[in-house]
This record gives C-alpha cells, sequence and structure tokens, in this order.
C-alpha cells in the first residue's frame, strides 16, 4: 500500500466536483474578485436576486460582496447613496452584478418601492439579508405598545 504522506505527487490546484443533497451539482471554480481575493466557490447562487440592506458600509458591503462572489446579482441597499454605490461599483468593477439604491428600512413605503421596483425589474427576489439594524433605546418599563414588535437585545 502506498504511504500517502511520502508521495512526491502535486498537490491539486482545483478543487475535484462536489455532490449536493439540496440543488445540482456545483462545479467549483476560483473567482478573483475582490483585493487579491482567491477562493474556491462552494455553492452557486447564478441567476438568484439577493438584496442587502445597510449594505453600503461594514458586515453588509462584506455579505454583498461574498453574495456576488457566488454569482448573485446584488442589490446594495442604504441608507447613504454615497457608499452604497461605491460598493456597488466595486463589485461591477470586479467582474460582480451589484446595483444600489438608496433605502431607509425604517421607511415602510420606500421600502415597499425599492422591492416591487427590483422585484419587476429583476424578475423576483430569491434572497433577503435584513442587515440594517435599528436601535432605539428606551427604558422597558416606558416602552410604548406601538413599538413592541421591535427587537429586544
Ligand atoms: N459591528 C458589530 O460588532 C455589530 C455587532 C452586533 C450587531 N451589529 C449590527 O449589524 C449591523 C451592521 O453593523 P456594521 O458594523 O456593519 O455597521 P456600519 O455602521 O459599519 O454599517 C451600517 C450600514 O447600514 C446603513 N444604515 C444605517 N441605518 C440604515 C437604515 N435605516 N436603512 C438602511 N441602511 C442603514 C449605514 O448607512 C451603513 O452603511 C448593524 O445593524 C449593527 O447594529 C454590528
Amino acid at each position: 500500500m502506498e504511504d500517502v504522506r511520502q508521495s512526491d505527487a502535486p498537490a491539486p490546484t482545483t478543487p475535484a466536483p462536489r455532490r449536493s443533497r439540496s440543488g445540482p451539482v456545483v462545479q467549483p471554480r476560483l473567482v478573483e474578485l475582490g483585493e487579491g481575493s482567491r477562493r474556491p466557490l462552494r455553492f452557486s447562487l447564478e441567476g438568484k436576486t439577493a438584496i442587502v440592506t445597510g449594505a453600503g458600509l461594514g458586515i453588509g458591503r462584506s455579505i454583498a460582496w461574498i453574495l456576488a462572489e457566488h454569482c448573485a446579482k446584488v442589490m446594495v441597499l442604504d441608507l447613504d447613496g454615497g457608499p452604497a454605490e461605491e460598493a456597488a461599483a466595486g463589485i461591477r468593477a470586479s467582474g460582480g452584478a451589484a446595483h444600489a439604491f438608496v433605502c431607509d428600512v425604517t421607511d415602510e413605503a420606500q421600502v415597499r418601492r425599492t422591492f416591487d421596483a427590483i422585484a419587476a425589474d429583476h424578475g423576483g427576489i430569491q434572497l433577503l439579508v435584513n442587515n440594517a439594524g435599528v436601535t432605539h433605546v428606551e427604558p422597558w418599563n416606558r416602552r410604548r405598545p406601538k413599538r413592541s414588535t421591535g427587537s429586544i437585545a
């Protein structure tokens, strides 16, 4: 029996094809997207439209990059149009698909308008990352009923 520890065979440069229980078999491939990042894809989001809220900066921007890296069409939503456009432009410049939208998640009418427009233009929405969080701080015993559906931390 061959001792694999002493094998002179060169390390494989591309991962072997994998099986997937939940969907079509995805051929892992390497992509170049982002500053020098070169990672094997573990799944494909090709054909999926993803919305990430608060994606102009921080965690949301990173999530948007990772979704784009896995071939999703990413909708970068943010309160602030500058960072949103910058994030989307960065993804596009690296070969990904992204569009920027100004959208304040605390404004229900704006959220509805934005989501409806995206769904109409891109044939639906398959993924939502509700990253933008809104913090409201007040004493628990003064919490008004209309806020009682919000998150509690
Ligand atoms: N960074 C942490 O350690 C941490 C820890 C726990 C929870 N969180 C939560 O995760 C989320 C992202 O954190 P982060 O560190 O990336 O924050 P960040 O401040 O770096 O980025 C947040 C982004 O969301 C946008 N944003 C803020 N309010 C918005 C609104 N109403 N509608 C749309 N966009 C809005 C901002 O413009 C900004 O681009 C936040 O909700 C934060 O509270 C962060």
